[in-house]
């Protein structure tokens, strides 16, 4: 133990004789607690990103309840907090508009209550990063307790993934394939419990993000929502937290270059979402740690992906992944890319955790030398499109297209796009570049996830199911397709797509790293110099603060001045 209860936060709030303090206990008696619910005990935050809009943390009134249980069981004052829920199936026009604000609303949370440790409930997307991002500026132990993927979606016997099948399934009943009922089927049985997205789509990346960068305990990511193990994993973060705060057990001490590398080469082995290296970069940075674009591109390239887990995967989901071993099971696969000496929450390096760890499926968590995929799960590019990159899950695509020339047809809004795509005659040819402009962090406004372009009608009649595709949107991780995404810097603000013309050769070279349009320097410059600014998406509210201060996708969309490092650091709050 390196603290004493003098020292807590809390105990500025709740020990002294004055009348400040008077006030903190009086009305922490009006709650129905008295003195030994508090006297020399850390209080824990137990930020709950619970909602009725939420479907993924339906659990979490219930999970509440045993990360309290787990407080108080090792000494502590449990403090449930409530915190924006970010739901990402109801939330528009996309979560991500509102990831900083969360994050905003955690670090502030956390600062102006009387709390010395938290443990943040999350999963669903984006609440993972912005839960983490604003605990990591705040800088007081916590743990993270992930929301566990879902169970298997089912219909008519056949096993259904999240969001991945929902594509696959719509491009059916698009082409004609599928009957009124069998979509309703489809659509009672593609999520069938609580708990967050169960493919490797973006919430089980980040939750493994977070689980191999220390912040759960290890292994927890994996979990099933509904297994009784989840409600046992709730009660020790619970427990945990207050140790950790006994320890000071901060998280610059855990979010390490170490740790950000071993994160970013599970990330890669996961084959997952490309949403993951914007939140990788924000959560590095807010951690002070410098990690890029290409640190990322460099890790993926000695990375196979070798969780066979949709949609890199063909076959297989988060549940028969936690039978299959789990998280640890595959981090001990990677054997020396990982580095075992960093520490987790727990306080112990995490090559303790990995040791020991079994693989129990051969077929969902491939050996290195039978993986799913060969390189990592991204890649990111570069080229006259895109000077500050570009991303793309080459895994996920028709591996013919990674090495691609064709032609631009260009949308402006996503309701152009869809004139286009819904056109079953639209004069269309397979090696056509499907462009979409203004869908960036200002033009979406929050890039929202539309990056995987519906194939056009035209081309899903002739039987085609992929074709090269490119935004400065995002896409969802649970998505497919040949779509270069994140394009920076984006249109909106002038990037280079913003210049590109229909019929303009677009070239993709995966192998190379490159995205290019076949058009001279001179005539670039000639265009930019007729590019006009489009209108101001906000005038007024979170709109127009996120506009004037969101950065790019590459720099990880944080706002500027949310960084840890900028500014003077802010003071303890006047009690
Ligand atoms: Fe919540 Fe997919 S909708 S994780
Ligand atoms: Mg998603």
């Amino acid at each position: 133990m390196t603290k004493i209860y003098e020292e807590l936060r809390s105990a500025r709030w709740m020990a002294p004789d004055n009348l400040r303090a008077f006030g903190h206990r009086s009305r922490a008696r009006q709650m129905g607690h008295g003195p030994e619910d508090w006297e020399g005990k850390p209080v824990i935050a137990v930020i709950n990103t619970w909602s009725e809009a939420q479907p993924c943390h339906m659990h979490f009134r219930d999970r509440a309840e045993f990360v309290k249980r787990g407080i108080l069981q090792a000494g502590g004052f449990p403090m449930e907090l409530p915190a924006l829920s970010l739901s990402e199936s109801f939330v528009k026009p996309s979560t991500m508009l509102y990831r900083n604000m969360l994050a905003m609303e955690v670090e502030e949370l956390l600062r102006s209550h009387p709390v010395d440790g938290a443990v943040l409930m999350g999963g669903c997307d984006k609440t993972t990063p912005a839960l983490i991002m604003g605990a990591i500026s705040m800088n007081l132990p916590f743990i993270f307790m992930p929301a566990g993927p879902m169970l298997r979606g089912n219909y008519a016997g056949k096993t259904l993934g999240s969001g991945t099948d929902s594509w696959k399934y719509w491009d059916e009943r698009r082409a004609g394939n599928l009957s009124q009922q069998e979509w309703q089927g489809v659509e009672g049985g593609i999520a069938r419990s609580y708990g967050h997205c169960m493919t490797m789509g973006t919430a089980s990346t980040m939750t493994a993000i977070a689980d191999s960068m220390g912040l759960t305990f290890p292994g927890a990511s994996s979990i099933p929502a509904p297994d009784a193990g989840h409600q046992r994993m709730a009660a020790s973060c619970g427990r945990r937290a207050v140790e950790m705060v006994w320890e000071d057990l901060t998280p610059d001490q855990i979010i390490t270059p170490t740790a950000i590398n071993n994160a970013a080469t599970v990330a890669m082995a996961t084959g997952c979402s490309t949403n993951a290296i914007i939140h990788l970069v924000a959560m590095a940075q807010r951690a002070g740690v410098d990690f890029n674009l290409k640190d990322l591109d460099a890790i993926g390239r000695g990375t196979p992906v070798i969780a066979n887990v949709r949609p890199s995967g063909e076959e297989y989901l988060m549940e028969d992944f936690f039978y299959a071993g789990g998280l640890l099971a595959l981090m001990e696969r990677l054997g020396d890319k990982l580095d075992h000496s960093a520490i987790t929450v727990t306080g112990r390096p995490i090559g303790e955790a990995i040791e020991g760890a079994v693989v129990y499926n051969d077929d969902v968590i491939r050996p290195l030398d039978n993986p799913v995929y060969l390189e990592g799960s991204l890649a990111v590019l570069h080229g006259n499109l895109a000077p500050s990159g570009a991303v793309i899950k080459p895994a996920a695509c028709d591996q013919k297209l990674l090495k691609h020339t064709g032609p631009a047809l260009i949308a402006n809004s996503y309701a152009e796009l869809k004139t286009i795509v819904e056109d079953i005659d639209y004069p269309i040819t397979p090696d056509t570049v499907l462009v979409l402009r203004n869908a960036g962090p200002q033009g979406g406004p929050g890039m929202p996830e539309w990056g995987m372009l519906p194939m056009p009608k035209a081309l899903l009649k002739n039987g085609y199911r992929d074709m090269v595709r490119l935004s400065d949107a995002r896409m969802s991780g649970t998505s497919y397709g040949a779509c270069v995404l994140h394009v920076a810097p984006e249109s909106f603000i002038g990037g280079p797509l913003a210049l590109l013309k229909n019929g303009d050769l677009v070239t993709l070279d995966v192998e190379k790293r490159l995205l290019q349009m076949e058009v001279s320097d001179e005539e670039i410059a000639r265009r930019r110099a007729e590019w006009t600014s489009p209108e101001p998406r906000y005038e007024r509210g979170f709109g127009y603060m996120y506009s004037r201060h969101i950065e790019q996708a590459d720099k990880g969309c944080d706002f500027d001045f949310l960084k840890t490092d900028f500014g003077k650091p802010i003071s303890e709050p006047e009690i």
